[in-house]
C-alpha cells in the first residue's frame, strides 16, 4: 500500500482522511467527480480523530495518521454522523488504536449500536453545549438532528477555531486540493448544488435553522472542515454558509425546466413546443430528457425551478418507467416548485400524464393548468396547443413572483 500523509489545516489539526476517487453512486445520487472521506487529527494533550472513513480506506486514513503520531497514542475518538462512509473503520479504529473513549450524540449510540452492536465498547454521550477538554483546546458539540441523519452533530474545537461539520457544508468532489481555495469558484458552485440538492435538500429548513443558530452561539470560527470535499480555511467560509443559505430558501428562480421522457418521439416534440411557449413568455428554459440525463443531475437543475414541467408517454397503461424513478427520487427530496404541469402523448388510453399530475398534487405542486395530453403524434395544430400551454405555465409564474 502506497505511503499516506497527513495534510495540516492548521497548528495542531491535520487531515487524515481518503480520497475515493472512482465513486460514482452514493445511495442513488451519481457523483461524477467521486468524493472524500474527510477525518481529522487534533493534536493536544487529549489526541483526538475526529469521524473516520468508509471501511475499504481504514488502511489510507491509518497510514496518514502514522505520518504524525503513533496511531495507538490517539485518547478520543469523536463520532460526528453515524453513517457508514464516516463511521465504516469505527470498530477497527477503536480496537487498533485503543481509544480510550469514543464520543457520540444519544442519537449516535443508538445508530452506532443498531449498526455495531457489541463490536463497539462503550460511549460516551455528548449533547449541545457540552465540551471536552482536549488540554489547550476544548471541543463543544452541537447536535444538528437530519443533518444528515437523526443522530448528526458538529463540533467546534476552540484555539484553532475549527467548526467540524460533518455531511453541512459539504460536496462530493475528490481531488488532490484539501482547501477549497484550491479549486476555481465554478467547480464548487456545482458540486454544492448538486450535493445539496440530492442529500439535504428535504432538510432545507433545518439548515436555515443552523445557519441561523450558528451566529447565536459566538463561535469564532476561522475554518470550517465538512466530512466531504474541501476544508474552508481563512474565514473564506462564509462562501459556502451563503450558498446554502441560498439553495436552502428554495427561492423559485424565474426560469423553467421540461422534464420528459419519449417513446417515439410525440412526447419529445411536444416538450419542444412547451419550451418554445416558456421561452417566448420570457423564461430561460432548460429541456432535460430522462435518457440522457440521470435522476441525480436532473434534480439539481429543478431544485428552485419557478417552472416544472413533466412529461410522459403512456406505456401498458402507466408513465414511463423512467419517471416512476424521478418521481420517487423527488418524492424523497420535496423540491419546492412554484408551478407545474403535466403533459405527454399516448396510443390507447393515456393514464401517463394524469399520473404524472397526480403525483406533482402529491407533492403539493401547484398546477394552475390541466394536463396537456396529444394522441400519437401532435401535428401543427396540436404543437401550437403546446405551445400556448407553456406561454400560460410561464405567466402563471410571473404573476405568481409579482404578485
Ligand atoms: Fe456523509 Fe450522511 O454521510
Amino acid at each position: 500500500m502506497a505511503d499516506y500523509k497527513a495534510v495540516k489545516v492548521t497548528g495542531n489539526v491535520w487531515w487524515v482522511g481518503a480520497v475515493d476517487w472512482h465513486l460514482r453512486e452514493f445511495h442513488g445520487y451519481r457523483t461524477s467527480r467521486g468524493s472524500t472521506y474527510n477525518a481529522f487529527l487534533v493534536i493536544d494533550e487529549k489526541i483526538t480523530l475526529i469521524d473516520t472513513v468508509k471501511a475499504p480506506f481504514f488502511e489510507e486514513m491509518r497510514s496518514r495518521i502514522a505520518s504524525v503520531i503513533d496511531p495507538e497514542k490517539i485518547d478520543y475518538i469523536v463520532s460526528n454522523h453515524a453513517e457508514m462512509d464516516h463511521s465504516g473503520s469505527l470498530v477497527r479504529a477503536m480496537q487498533e488504536f485503543k481509544a480510550e473513549k469514543l464520543f457520540c450524540s444519544m442519537q449516535g449510540e443508538k445508530a452506532l449500536r443498531a449498526h455495531f452492536h457489541d463490536a463497539l465498547p462503550e460511549l460516551t454521550v455528548v449533547k449541545t453545549a457540552d465540551s471536552i477538554e482536549l488540554g489547550k483546546n476544548s471541543l463543544t458539540f452541537v447536535e444538528t438532528k437530519m443533518l444528515h441523519w437523526p443522530d448528526s452533530m458538529i463540533s467546534y474545537l476552540s484555539g484553532e477555531k475549527v467548526l467540524f461539520s460533518q455531511d453541512a457544508f459539504g460536496m462530493h468532489l475528490a481531488g488532490s486540493g484539501r482547501f477549497a481555495d484550491e479549486y476555481c469558484d465554478a467547480l464548487l458552485y456545482e458540486e454544492a448544488r448538486k450535493y445539496f440538492a440530492n442529500i439535504l435538500l428535504l432538510q432545507s429548513a433545518k439548515i436555515t435553522d443552523l445557519l441561523n443558530t450558528l451566529p447565536t452561539l459566538n463561535l469564532d470560527i476561522d475554518f470550517v472542515a465538512p466530512d466531504h470535499g474541501p476544508i474552508w480555511r481563512n474565514g473564506d467560509h462564509n462562501k459556502i454558509l451563503s450558498l446554502y443559505s441560498e439553495f436552502a430558501a428554495q427561492k423559485p428562480e424565474k426560469r423553467a425546466v421540461v422534464l420528459f421522457d419519449t417513446m417515439w418521439h410525440s412526447t419529445e416534440a411536444m416538450a419542444g413546443a412547451i419550451a418554445e411557449g416558456l421561452i417566448e413568455a420570457g423564461l430561460p428554459t432548460e429541456v432535460i430528457s430522462l435518457h440522457s440525463c440521470e435522476r441525480s443531475e436532473a434534480i439539481t437543475r429543478i431544485m428552485s425551478a419557478g417552472v416544472l414541467a413533466i412529461g410522459t408517454p403512456t406505456i401498458n397503461n402507466n408513465m414511463y418507467p423512467s419517471l416512476g424513478d424521478m418521481l420517487v427520487y423527488m418524492r424523497g427530496l420535496k423540491p419546492k416548485i412554484a408551478v407545474g404541469g403535466a403533459f405527454g402523448s399516448f396510443g390507447w388510453s393515456g393514464e401517463g400524464a394524469k399520473q404524472i399530475a397526480e403525483a406533482l398534487t402529491a407533492m403539493q405542486i401547484e398546477q394552475p393548468l390541466p394536463p396537456m395530453v396529444n394522441k400519437y403524434v401532435p401535428d401543427d395544430a396540436a404543437l401550437e396547443n403546446c405551445r400556448i400551454w407553456g406561454k400560460n405555465l410561464a405567466e402563471k409564474l410571473l404573476e405568481k413572483i409579482n404578485n
